[in-house]
């Protein structure tokens, strides 16, 4: 039965619509030292989903630009390159958070609210760290994406919520992650990450995915170290975590490994709550 389950799960998986290419050659040139705005519009602009879901989050108060904006030109004027990157994914993965995750118990609005609170939290982790800018655009896409394997699971989660809920009832002390191993025999990381494979994307951050959720899987990564806590951090805030948004506390030996002291953990909970009241206010 569990096998069954498990392969309708990784056929699924091969009917996800691609990530766009648009968004590969749009963060190609932002690598580049002299970034050429004018070549960036044109690829933006190619994709008419992404351009209106840039336009949309540029204009989210959590951005902060002083006047509303129109053109993704003039949006970029605005922008400082990290912001320009971090939107330009966030708007992407905002075509694959499309629909309510029921067996979840998430909202569209709040899938997506959790996936860019925790990008904007990972970020901030990581300014603090100093990374260079290419483990930033890693660390971006990780963030935004780390629950993308819920879009594949969900429709199991769904069909098999009774379960869910009896095993859950019986094993107060075992997270969602694990009654998702027992009913399942899979976890959406281990889903997440295998869609990001497919997609070809770097270890660094399929690694980063399927760690989400495992401390000591997580620890072996910097990158996926941060992502693990801004998830916590945006669970403990109560921000989109849906069902399994009980039982999360931070674990020390992740703030030691991460040289984080308890002081920053504030900063970053009071960010992560101030920009999701921007999003929130604007989007609502
Ligand atoms: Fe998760
Ligand atoms: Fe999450």
């Amino acid at each position: 039965m569990k096998k069954q389950i498990l392969e309708r799960i990784f056929n699924k998986v091969d009917s996800i619509p691609t990530f766009p290419k648009v968004a590969f050659q749009a963060l190609e040139i932002l690598k580049k030292e002299d970034v050429d705005f004018k070549e960036l519009e044109r690829i933006v602009k190619s994709d008419p989903g992404i351009t209106a879901n840039f336009l949309r989050i540029v204009n989210s108060p959590a951005f902060g630009l002083p006047q509303k904006i129109d053109s993704l030109f003039k949006a970029f004027m605005f922008l400082g390159l990290n912001q320009i990157r971090f939107i330009i994914v966030a708007s992407v993965a905002k075509n694959y958070f499309n629909k309510d995750l029921i067996g979840y118990g998430l909202s569209t609005e709040n899938i997506w609210l959790h996936s860019l609170v925790c990008g904007i939290i990972a970020e901030e982790i990581a300014f603090d760290i100093k990374f260079s800018p290419a483990k930033i655009d890693t660390i971006y896409i990780a963030s935004i994406l780390h629950d993308i394997g819920k879009i594949v699971l969900d429709l199991y989660t769904k069909l098999e919520i009774k379960e869910f809920q009896k095993i859950a009832n019986n094993n107060p002390d075992r997270d969602f992650i694990q009654v998702e191993w027992m009913v399942l025999g899979v976890d959406h990381g281990l889903v997440g990450a295998h869609l990001l494979e497919r997609w070809e994307f770097p270890k660094s951050i399929s690694f980063a995915v399927r760690a989400h959720h495992d401390v000591d899987l997580m620890l072996q990564s910097d990158i996926a170290s941060i992502v693990g806590l801004a998830n916590i951090l945006a669970n403990i805030l109560g921000i989109g975590g849906g069902v399994d948004s009980f039982n999360y506390n931070i674990p020390q030996n992740l703030l030691k490994e991460l040289n984080i002291k308890s002081d920053k953990i504030f900063k970053y909970l009071k960010i992560g709550l101030y920009k999701s009241l921007l999003i929130q206010r604007e989007f609502a």
